[in-house]
């Protein structure tokens, strides 16, 4: 297994980055939920807030080091097994999931700001409040946080629901080649060894 991304499959990095940012965005999708269904007295009250604005600062900075990773790298080229029109919906569905992440930590973001206080990351540092003084700014950037939210969940589980489908009933590689540390070393294994065998002949 490569560290970067090869034409047939996608590197380690690119695939701790995929899960790695795929439990921590549902993780705190389903943190932000019970967060928000906290009473004034309860214990939480001050300090999930806190720990969601500190999780969701490191995600954007992962966010950043992962568009980089990707413009850096090969794509790893489509299955011959998709169709056209798979092709395009998967790569219109991946931009739009890279820009739902964007919108919602720079909700987040304007949330936090609005009463141009500095978002506080576990005590490790701060990012200051640029943005603050717009009109209703915390309501207006919550809403849009819950329902882009809401809609990143909902494309990510179709986005999911068609990799079991390729892996399931098309049988392709799709879902292996974003999960499989070990079974590409073995094919790169016995590929490199038929290579220096006809080498030989
Ligand atoms: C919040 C959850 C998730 C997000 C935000 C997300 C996002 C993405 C993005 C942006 C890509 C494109 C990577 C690139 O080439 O730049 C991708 C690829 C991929 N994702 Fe996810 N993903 C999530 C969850 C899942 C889950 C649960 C599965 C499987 C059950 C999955 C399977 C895949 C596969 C197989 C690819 C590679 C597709 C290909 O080679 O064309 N993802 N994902």
């Amino acid at each position: 297994m490569k560290l970067t991304n090869q034409p047939h499959y996608y590197g380690l990095i690119s695939i701790l980055l995929h899960w790695g940012m795929a439990i921590t965005i549902v993780g705190l999708f389903c943190f932000g939920l019970w967060m928000t269904s906290l009473g004034y007295y309860d214990p939480w009250y001050q300090q999930a807030p806190s720990i969601h604005k500190s999780i969701g600062i490191l995600l954007a900075g992962v966010w950043v080091f992962r568009v980089f990773w990707k413009f850096a790298n090969t794509k790893p080229l489509p299955l011959p097994t998709h169709s056209n029109i798979e092709k395009k919906i998967a790569q219109i569905a991946h931009v739009i999931l890279y820009v739902l992440m964007a919108c919602i930590m720079v909700s987040g973001y304007l949330i936090s700001t609005a009463d141009e206080r500095a978002i506080e990351v576990f005590g490790w540092f701060e990012i200051p409040a640029t943005l603050t003084g717009i009109e209703n700014q915390e309501d207006i950037a919550g809403e849009f946080h819950f329902y882009l939210a809401l809609t990143l969940i909902s494309l990510a589980s179709a986005h999911a629901l068609a990799a079991i489908k390729h892996h399931l009933i098309d049988k392709d590689n799709t879902l292996r080649r974003m999960t499989s540390l070990m079974s590409f070393t073995h094919q790169d294994k016995r590929k490199n060894k038929d290579h220096s065998k006809r080498k030989q002949q």
